[in-house]
């Protein structure tokens, strides 16, 4: 049975006797209904650490006015069984009050300029400020020693090393590989809205993106592989809010670059919106 602690009293004392008999504390942040990909992220704070905590908190403050916060699928009895099988120790499960002792509207916000305003940030306005405000407290309510964030959110894990960079949390941050359903669709919690007919119409998201890394090997300029993913995504149904290749600090690639570049994409079906990305290196 895995412990789980909604007090934070309770999370700290487990912390600090970890710490006085030496032990390393990993810890992966989640806002629950966990799959595979978020247990791969345990085991990855396993490998780095003694003991782990994983936190399940559906975060109020990183959800705009109109998006699925009070819809978000909340399954705290599997996510406990899921963790104490993965090998996680301790559960965090705060309530919002517990979280946002004077309120969520009233908190400290933390806001990591420069690479919030773009993409996610553009589509999602304030999102970003919502991820850096909870990740702080969590990382002060846990003071893990090691974090485990996954890749498939490209963008919010360059602002969790902003936010670690600048305001020194003593921590070393893990990066997990995004797992993958067998047809390439991105694990996601919010691919359970998926209609059937939209199930299987995602996969284009992820074929989109290998698309887009074969045209720029192939030399295409970046704008006409953007503009055919683009499209081929629309084909497939989607609404699409953007494709684009960036550089790691998001910046725009110049013409004929050579390096690492990631393309992120983000496009609705129906009323679910996914995100996904691929890493991927030209040289020239
Ligand atoms: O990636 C998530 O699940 C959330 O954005 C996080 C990091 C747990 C913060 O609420």
């Amino acid at each position: 049975m895995i412990e789980v602690a909604s007090e934070l009293g309770v999370l700290r004392a487990r912390v600090a006797q970890w710490k006085r008999e030496g032990l390393r504390v990993g810890f992966v942040p989640t806002m629950g209904n966990l799959h595979a990909g978020h247990h791969s992220l345990v085991a990855l704070a396993r490998a780095h650490a003694d003991r782990v905590v994983a936190s399940v908190f559906v975060n109020p403050t990183q959800f705009g006015p109109n998006e699925d916060f009070s819809r978000y699928p909340r399954t705290p009895g599997a996510d406990a069984e899921g963790l104490a099988a993965s090998g996680c120790d301790l559960l965090w499960l705060p309530s919002v009050a517990t979280m946002y002792p004077f309120g969520p509207e009233a908190t400290v916000r933390v806001q990591v300029p420069g690479i919030t305003e773009v993409l996610e940030g553009a589509h999602r306005p304030g999102h970003f400020d919502g991820v850096a405000t909870v990740v702080a407290r969590l990382f002060n309510q846990v003071q893990p020693d090691v974090a485990a964030f996954g890749r498939k959110d490209w963008q919010q894990l360059a602002v969790i090393r902003y936010l670690v960079r600048d305001l020194a949390f003593p921590l070393e941050l893990l990066a997990g590989e995004t797992l993958r359903e067998a047809d390439g669709l991105a694990m996601s919690s919010r691919n359970q809205y998926l209609a059937p007919a939209e199930r299987a119409a995602a996969p284009a998201l992820h074929r989109a993106l290998l698309g887009v890394r074969a045209a720029m090997e192939a030399g295409r300029e970046r704008e006409a592989a953007e503009a055919e993913a683009v499209s081929a995504l629309r084909d497939a149904g989607f609404v699409v809010d953007y494709v684009a290749v960036r550089r790691p600090g998001l910046e725009l690639p110049g013409p004929r670059e050579s390096g690492e570049f990631v393309v992120l994409a983000a496009a609705r079906l129906g009323t679910t919106r996914l995100i996904d990305n691929l890493e991927f290196t030209l040289r020239w």
